[in-house]
């Protein structure tokens, strides 16, 4: 493709781009595809000579959305949101075009120095306090595992990198039962092992309890075993869970653990300034991750990584050949050395424009937005006769169940259920299934960018006709 076929295919994409978030509300949120049916449209050996561009897309067209899953429709409601903006398209466009590779300061001096601004910005923007320095990273999956590794080298002294973790003593793990499984899948990559992860109960709001907390890290001194890493969330995945983190982390501090904390969707909300006593109690957190890819308008993926001490992380990641040496050595800073993959995206860009084109004003009102959405919709569900909140409501992440008259906790499950499957189904909406202390809920997370107040009432009237439905066809 030369310069000219390409400039003119990017003019029509971009007629398809803002066509698409122009009709993305009438399309099905979920696919509604059957497993296989996108694979059969695919032939089955790479074509031998190149196609046109107009037939590749013709396939796309026909083939391949129907497969796609809207998380940018308004009627988003599952998971936590991915959600996008215009300006953080524009910014992936420039970013996918200059394609630089941003390991070393060298290799990009702009992503570099623009990622330590930009993170600085919204470290500012969400109260955390002077001295915490972030880093991109590709997920707070990868985050966690970061601070696992960290931790894990401040526990052996460096010796685990060394001389790998034959034959000393088991390290811990703490978190609460609330947690993400990245946790858990971290401790088994960073080699402490599933059955040193020590899930931690929790109180009736779903929070750790700190005294629970501490006898597990006294029991496993007792046992020998080093407690290494604590991992605290501040809105956990389920029902939104926040720990408290003064408690916790003049335990951690007691007995010198890594404290990380995993706000991962709950910390976009940490820009509105009521929302701010979350992160109370952060003079001792050692590392914090959040995903502007879920309520800040950027695009997937973007995780604001923050550690209050990167020479432990240079120090758990560095790694010395001769083809990435560069003259500035410890003038700059190398991202290489922050986290796992060697390779890094011009992530910054995209943060950088989203910040500038809607201000910090703009994006708290939308997150405001969002909160009062959820807290209308909870009051309606709480005053509905038949429905009921399974957890409170955290920011704007509900759980509730349909409670027709008469049916029994397992008769509950049952038929939320169906309704969950039936919601989904109809491409009107998408939900996610939770269970809370055991029992089934439907997940209301609200987020998407587009959202707006009649997207919530019009998924309440499809969720109470399509319940009375199902009871009505029994
Ligand atoms: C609280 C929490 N932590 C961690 C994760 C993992 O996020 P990622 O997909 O960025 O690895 C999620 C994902 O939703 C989450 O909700």
């Amino acid at each position: 493709m030369d310069i000219d076929e390409f400039r003119s295919h990017a003019h029509q994409m971009v007629d398809w781009m803002a066509d698409y978030m122009d009709r993305v509300e009438t399309l099905p949120v979920r696919a509604q595809t059957a497993p296989g049916d996108v694979d059969a449209t695919l032939p089955r050996t790479a074509p031998q000579t190149g196609e046109p561009i107009r037939q590749i897309m013709a396939d796309f067209d026909r083939d391949i959305m129907p497969g796609i899953t809207h998380w940018q429709h308004p009627n988003f409601f599952a998971y936590f949101p991915a959600n996008s903006s215009p300006p953080s398209v524009l910014a992936e466009m420039l970013t996918a075009t200059i394609g630089a590779q941003c390991m070393l300061w060298q290799t990009s001096p702009a992503a570099t120095e623009m990622e330590t601004r930009v993170l600085d910005w919204v470290r500012q923007m969400i109260g955390l306090e002077d001295g915490f320095h972030g880093v991109i990273q590709d997920s707070a999956s990868g985050a966690i595992l970061c601070a696992l590794l960290t931790a894990r080298e401040r526990v052996t002294g460096g010796d685990a990198n060394e001389n790998g973790l034959a034959g000393g003593p088991p390290m811990a793990v703490y978190c609460s039962d609330q947690t993400h499984t990245a946790t858990e899948k971290g401790a088994k990559i960073a080699g402490y092992g599933r059955q040193f992860v020590r899930k931690i109960e929790t109180d009736a709001q779903f929070a750790m309890r700190p005294e629970a907390l501490r006898a597990a890290i006294v029991a496993d001194l007792a046992a020998g075993i080093r407690p290494a890493c604590v991992v605290a969330s501040l809105g956990a995945t389920g029902v939104g869970a926040v720990d408290p983190l003064v408690p916790i982390g003049k335990i951690c501090a007691e007995h010198g653990i890594f404290f990380h904390v995993d706000a991962a969707w709950a910390g976009s909300a940490l820009i509105l300034p009521e929302h701010r006593w979350m992160l109370e109690g952060q003079g001792h957190v050692d590392s914090l991750v959040f995903n502007p890819h879920k309520w800040l308008l950027t695009n997937f993926d973007c995780a604001a990584h923050y550690v209050r001490d990167p020479d432990a992380l240079i120090r758990t990641f560095a790694i010395d050949a001769a083809f990435l040496q560069s003259r500035e050595g410890r003038q700059v800073i190398d991202y290489r050395d922050w986290g796992v993959p060697l390779g890094r995206r011009f992530r910054a860009l995209k943060l950088w424009f989203v910040i500038r084109s809607y201000g910090v004003e703009r994006l708290q009102e939308i997150l405001r937005a969002h909160i009062t959405m959820a807290e209308d919709l909870e009051q309606t569900i709480s005053a509905a006769p038949d429905f009921e909140m399974m957890a409170p409501r955290v920011l704007s992440l509900i759980n509730f169940r349909f409670r027709p008259a008469g049916a029994d906790a397992d008769a509950c499950d049952e038929i939320n259920e169906r309704l969950l499957h039936a919601l989904n189904d109809s491409g009107e909406a998408y939900f996610t299934p939770n269970r809370v202390r055991g029992r089934y809920a439907i997940r209301i997370s609200i987020g998407q960018t587009r959202t707006a107040e009649r997207h919530v009432t019009a998924a309440w009237t499809l969720i109470e006709d399509t319940a009375r439905s199902l009871v009505s066809a029994q």
